[in-house]
């Protein structure tokens, strides 16, 4: 078997890899997609990252291919349905995924809340002592306030949880309704999309990008949102329309965002910039030592356990 890994992070993780197979990793770098093109019709097995496409005309050119194991939880990067068609196995890592997510979702909460950065920039550019006013720097209160999670996958339900611990009351909504046993034990509401929206102080999103997610928080959704809201995204970027995010946050008519994605690409668009009522991250949701290494130790399970059929493959079943 011949595996192709498209980036070079960590490579100790791999090392159960390297000691079974005949495995290709780039030098401390990351393969371009052309050079993944070029190279692809001798492998039968591709590891991608998550920013990684592994599209049709990919997938065309890589006859001997069989899995493809995606270095994330998301794969809107691979065309899975073709891949499907194909006869191609698609795996991804779910669980040292959902931890470090929801901690982000929540610490982009409290920092946008509180306004963590806008007052460390603040601190950092006075030259003299500050002079501060009572009323400046005024927050919002995280406890006691509503938090509105769309998609209450595995992530959703963590962040969930620790919302809980912080006082704050959960509501949800997800393309199905999880079953009552576990609405009650983690105290959450189903409510519909637009109850969402008029209802959160915050508003997380924790779906997965698909056609149906594309551009979920749009202009009409921002403004069915609290003004007193803010937003958070540490999903995938295009579930929100960025443009009119840079409008609603200029014109008030949400409070604050807070994101770790962006529409293009892993780079807010320069208009987020200028604002300080947004906090922002480059994708780093999964960015600790420990869950990037688990993470590789998962793509190595999905792997062995395609090859041997000893161990538990974490497929994707459906686009
Ligand atoms: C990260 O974004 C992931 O999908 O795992």
């Amino acid at each position: 078997m011949k595996i192709l890994v498209t980036y070079d992070m960590f490579r100790e993780g791999y090392a159960a890899l390297e000691r079974r197979y005949d495995v290709t990793f780039p030098d401390k770098r990351d393969f371009s997609y052309e050079e993944v093109s070029a190279m692809i019709a001798d492998y039968d097995i591709l590891c991608p990252m998550f920013n990684f496409p592994v599209d049709r005309a990919l997938i065309d050119r890589a006859p001997k291919l069989k899995l493809i194991a995606n270095y994330a939880v998301g794969y809107n990067n691979i065309d899975v349905a073709y891949a499907l068609e194909k006869g191609i196995t698609v795996a991804n890592t779910p669980d040292p995924v959902i931890a470090p997510t929801a901690n982000l979702a929540l610490g982009l909460m409290i920092d946008a809340a509180r306004r963590i950065s806008e007052c460390d920039r603040k601190l950092r550019k006075q030259k003299e002592r500050m002079k501060i006013s009572v009323l400046e720097n005024m927050g919002v209160q995280i406890t006691g306030q509503t938090l509105g999670i769309f998609g209450m996958g595995r992530i959703g339900k963590a962040l969930c949880k620790r919302a809980r611990a912080c006082g704050m009351d959960v509501i949800y909504h997800n393309r199905s309704r999880i079953d009552l046993e576990e609405e009650t034990r983690l105290g959450v509401v189903y409510v519909s999309f637009d109850e969402l929206l008029a209802q959160s102080d915050f508003l997380s999103l924790n779906a997965p990008y698909t056609e149906e997610t594309h551009h979920i928080v749009d202009e009409i959704a921002l403004s069915r949102m609290k003004p007193s809201a803010i937003l958070i995204n540490t999903a995938r970027g295009p579930l929100v329309d960025e443009y009119a995010l840079i409008n609603a946050l200029k014109e008030k008519t949400i409070l604050g965002a807070g994101l770790d994605v962006f529409e293009f690409g892993d780079h807010p668009l320069p208009g987020l910039l200028e604002l300080d009522n947004v906090v922002m991250t480059p994708h780093i949701g999964t960015q600790t030592v420990a869950a990037r290494l688990d993470m590789a130790h998962d793509v190595c399970r999905n792997v062995i356990g395609f090859i041997e059929g000893d161990r538990p493959v974490s497929r994707v079943l459906r686009p």
